[in-house]
């Protein structure tokens, strides 16, 4: 491929590729409107390249869509599950990124441990993607920030709520407000909130980051809520912490706090009448099957990104 550009974070790109990447996946959507699914995009531009997919974790969306966007893009992807490949015995991270790197165009990864990601992108030679870590999940971010640049909220000054876990996916929301210039009220019980270097990060980009521990107070007047499950893959079902995140739900009462245009964002899978009542999760402000399609779109521009042919 042209050039090698790994996308573990957002903060690989920048904002001005993050922007090329939204203006891109809007003109790629729109050029598709009416299309089969699986028909390749007019131009190809990744004919006969292969993405390799690691996922020592569950997905359907990451799995589906990257699968799609390569098809779209007029490639291909395959999976190697951790279980039934080598990695799943013991082979070493290094040696899988040199022999995959003789094979195929590209990597995504979905694993436990952010710094297996790192290392799978040292020891490549061709571009690593994130597809989610324990610390991070861009590509998700990058198919919410086009949801809502879709929805009519420019992103620059938005100001958005995240309420319950502060976990990987709140972390990309974090490093997103640095990089686009918009803020975000984070309502966390106390003990989960997020790592303090996404929170510096953010405000050393320019966002105004606020931590809290009360939800009706960072819904008040939000343009955006997000939330995701309480308890994120890899982590113990302790009662406990389902316990303290029950007033955090993203319910009618809290959306009401929220402005009257309000979108409501959720990566999924979801837990409904947990995180979310079924009211928001199914109602009018839900963009969250938008959302989920977007991962399509997103990751065809971020695909291109890494491969030179979009700056
Ligand atoms: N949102 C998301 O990454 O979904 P999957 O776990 O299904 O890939
Ligand atoms: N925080 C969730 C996101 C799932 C897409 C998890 O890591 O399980």
């Amino acid at each position: 491929m042209a050039a090698m550009r790994s996308f573990l974070d957002l903060s690989d790109a920048g904002g001005d590729a993050l922007a090329a990447m939204i203006a891109d996946a809007i003109d790629r959507k729109a050029a598709r409107q009416g299309w089969a699914k699986g028909r390749a995009d007019a131009d190809r531009p990744l004919d006969g390249r292969v993405l390799a997919m690691i996922f020592e974790k569950n997905s359907t969306r990451t799995r589906v869509s990257f699968d799609m966007a390569m098809r779209q893009l007029g490639g291909s992807a395959l999976i190697l599950d951790g279980g039934t490949s080598q990695l799943g015995r013991g082979e070493s991270i290094a040696d899988t990124a040199r022999v995959l790197s003789r094979m195929v165009d590209a990597i995504m990864i979905r694993t436990d441990d952010h710094a297996k990601a790192a290392e799978l992108a040292h020891y490549a030679d061709v571009p690593v993607i994130n597809g989610l870590t324990d610390r991070s999940h861009p590509c998700q971010i990058a198919a919410d920030l086009l949801t809502l640049v879709e929805h009519g909220k420019p992103l620059p000054g938005l100001e958005v709520a995240w309420l319950g876990d502060g976990n990987n996916v709140l972390n990309s929301v974090l490093e997103a407000a640095g990089l686009m210039k918009f803020n975000v009220r984070v309502a966390t019980p106390p003990g989960y909130e997020p790592a303090r270097a996404f929170v510096d990060q953010a405000r050393e980009g320019g966002a105004a980051i606020t931590l809290t521990h009360d939800a009706a107070s960072a819904a008040e007047g939000a343009d955006v809520l997000i939330t995701d499950t309480w308890i994120s893959m890899g982590q113990a079902h302790a009662s406990e912490k389902l316990a303290a995140m029950a007033p955090y739900q993203v319910n009618e009462a809290l959306l009401a706090r929220a402005k009257p245009d309000a979108v409501f964002l959720h990566c999924l899978p979801a837990h409904v009448g947990e995180e979310v009542s079924s009211q928001v999760f199914e109602g009018p402000q839900s963009v969250v099957f938008d959302e989920a399609e977007n991962r399509i779109h997103a990751q065809k521009s971020i695909l291109l990104w890494c491969t030179g042919l979009l700056d």
